[in-house]
């Protein structure tokens, strides 16, 4: 199944298929939204339609809810299932503390709601994501679009009072258009470089009223499995 992938998507399904190993007969799992979380729905509706396990899955987008389904995996809404066995998702950064940065793929907000109600984060990378401090990969926040421009303004200044390298922010678009979640939210990316205090840089940002939830995951994840397109997997 991997000889035709390239090199980054066979990393993503080695990931992806050791992640499932996680999963045991009856779990409610938490699914992830991108291209490695992806590889991970593809595995469990294969272990569903082949192995005959039955799982219950909860999606954190739209995306992986019409992918789940086409491939076989059961999906019931979080408050029909309340809570949680596994979650497994993927990440933008990754640090030696399994601290993470999520929404590239601008699912943060449910992926933040399922990992939080699940009683283990499975995150699922290469080693392309591993860094010393997070921030190198923009910061995604979602905000409301109601003042969208005004809360812009606030998180920039906000961000001179903490200890970050870069302090712009941008809109992310679609298009021509604003880049709309599944919440018909705005994501705001956060060009820091560097974040020395993930924890009080979380914490600021969401006192923020326009402020929805930011892509930092930060004490959520308990697994870390990284995929190599040697076909080597290793888990922290
Ligand atoms: C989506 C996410 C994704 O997990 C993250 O962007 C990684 O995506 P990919 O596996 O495609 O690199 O947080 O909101």
């Amino acid at each position: 199944m991997t000889a035709a992938l390239s090199p980054i998507d066979k990393a993503k399904y080695i990931a992806a298929r050791r992640a499932v190993e996680f999963v045991e007969d009856g779990m409610r799992v938490g699914l992830g939204t991108g291209s490695t979380a992806a590889w991970m729905v593809r595995c469990l509706g294969e272990m569903v339609r082949e192995d005959g396990i039955k799982i219950t899955g909860v999606a954190t987008s739209a995306r992986t809810a019409q992918l789940a389904r086409e491939v076989g995996v059961p999906v019931k809404t979080l408050d029909e299932v309340r809570w949680l066995d596994l979650t497994i998702d993927g990440a933008d950064e990754y640090d030696a503390d399994l601290n993470l940065i999520k929404g590239g793929g601008g699912a943060l907000l449910h992926e933040k709601i399922v990992a939080t109600a699940s009683d283990q984060m499975v995150v699922i990378a290469d080693l392309s994501k591993q860094v010393d401090t997070l921030g190198a990969f923009p910061l995604p926040v979602e905000v409301i679009p109601f003042g969208w421009q005004t809360t812009k303004a606030l998180i920039e200044e906000m961000l001179s009072n903490v200890d970050v390298l870069g302090r712009s922010a941008s809109l992310r678009l679609n298009g021509a258009d604003p880049f709309r979640t599944d919440e018909g939210n705005y994501i705001l990316d956060l060009h820091l470089r560097r974040i020395a205090n993930p924890a009080q840089l979380s914490l600021v940002l969401n006192q923020i009223p326009g402020v929805v939830e930011n892509g930092l995951f930060l004490d959520i994840c308990d697994v870390l499995v990284i995929g190599n397109a040697d076909g080597t997997v290793e888990v922290r």
